[in-house]
């Protein structure tokens, strides 16, 4: 995308968005200069945020490859973001084709994109939704007729839930897709957390506060409290990067950064 590039009409494209400070902390083109401005800004704050978003994406897709592999064929995911490559249905469709991925996003810039880039895909689908209105996700007709939460789904909220201010009341919004899991459905969930840089938190949260997209960090404990009564696979909740590293990147940068900072778990319901 340029800064001349068609966008909906409603969208304002002068304030930093998430999903596109995102897209450049993993090296994308998806985003502006206002959202580079504000990545640069929080680069300056905590340089080790670049690493973190590629760790996350990174995460996502070792989630991914291990609930397809484990007999998964139902993604429910929820915050797509700007994908460019590693998308849930690639990874899915690379062991399974024929699974089933909805993606759900609130911002139009993203179901632009990601309508564009799907178009001719199989069993992948983009509803535009908001996460703190699970129902309106989970009653869409598109997620019911391509879902079927009698099987096993696995619902993703990767890099989403710190996007709900505590007046969102995130343990509740969580909990209501935790119950529409059926058993042998899985959780997957990631979340920025204060605990290893709390110098940081503040400056960091103001920058994206001043963004269309502001952001919450939360503790150790408040994020493994979303999994609720679900069972966290091995190897619980931990640092994205040491979930199930398969790569040199991974395990270097879980010995370098120890503490918590940005926090994923991935969890089964018994
Ligand atoms: C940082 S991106 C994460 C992308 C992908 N899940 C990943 O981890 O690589 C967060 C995405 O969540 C979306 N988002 C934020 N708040 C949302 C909400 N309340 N409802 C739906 N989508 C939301 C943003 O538009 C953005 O696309």
């Amino acid at each position: 995308m340029t800064d001349r590039d068609e966008a909906p009409k409603s969208v304002d494209l002068s304030t930093p968005n998430a999903a596109r400070m995102y897209d450049y902390f993993l090296g994308g083109k998806d985003n502006l200069a206002p959202d580079r401005a504000a990545a640069e800004m929080v680069l300056g704050i905590a340089p080790q945020i670049r690493l973190a978003a590629r760790q996350n994406r990174a995460f996502l897709g070792r989630a991914v490859r291990y609930l397809a592999e484990a007999g998964i064929r139902q993604f429910l995911d929820i915050g797509t973001g700007l994908p460019t490559q590693n998308n849930v249905h690639e990874v899915a469709h690379t062991i399974a084709p024929d699974a089933s991925v909805v993606y759900v996003d609130n911002d139009p810039v993203v179901l632009a994109h990601g309508r564009a880039i799907l178009a001719g895909s199989q069993n992948v689908h983009i509803v535009q939704a908001d996460l703190r209105r699970p129902e309106e996700i989970l009653d869409d007709p598109e997620v019911r007729e391509r879902l079927d939460f009698d099987r096993p789904v696995a619902i993703l909220l990767v890099a989403i839930v710190h996007f709900l201010q505590d007046a969102d009341d995130p343990e509740k919004v969580v909990a209501r897709f935790r119950d529409a899991l059926p058993s042998g459905g899985y959780l997957v969930l990631s979340h920025v957390c204060g605990d290893a840089l709390p110098e940081a938190v503040e400056p960091v949260t103001e920058i994206y506060r001043r963004s269309s997209t502001p952001i919450i960090t939360r503790s150790t404990e408040r994020i493994r409290g979303l999994f609720g009564d679900l069972e966290l696979v091995e190897p619980g909740l931990v640092n994205v990067s040491a979930w199930r590293p398969d790569n040199v990147e991974s395990k270097l940068i879980t010995e370098r950064y120890p503490q918590s900072y940005f926090l994923a778990g991935v969890a089964r319901k018994p």
